[in-house]
């Protein structure tokens, strides 16, 4: 499985979205999240973000994100086209503390 991690939140970029085969990424108003119960591992969004945003959850450190997007998968809407950025996309992209920020 893979997930969304930190750099995606005020980004949404959305490539990730479009290379999905099985259309699991799920929206929110900060971020996008991968549906574990849905991805199939095949890795082909991973290189598409260009914040660099998503990981394989063998990762060390994910934990956290591994949580997150399972929790989130079940309550936001599916999405599988793209979409304009996030307006300040590229002034957060990068930024730490963006989860504090955004969920906190
Ligand atoms: Fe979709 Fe493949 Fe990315 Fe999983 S790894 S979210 S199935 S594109
Ligand atoms: Fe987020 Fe990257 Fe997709 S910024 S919306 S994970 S392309």
């Amino acid at each position: 499985t893979y997930v969304v991690t930190e750099n995606c939140i005020r980004c949404k970029y959305t490539d990730c979205v479009e290379v999905c085969p099985v259309d699991c990424f799920y929206v929110g108003e900060t971020m996008l999240v991968i549906n574990p119960a849905e991805c199939i591992d095949c890795g082909v969004c991973e290189p598409e973000c260009p914040a660099d945003a998503i990981k394989a959850d063998t990762e060390p450190g994910l934990e956290g994100w591994i949580a997150l997007n399972a929790k989130y998968a079940a309550l936001w809407p599916n999405i599988s086209e793209k979409t304009e950025p996030d307006p300040e996309a590229a002034a957060f992209d990068g930024r730490l503390g963006k989860l504090a920020e955004a969920f906190g």
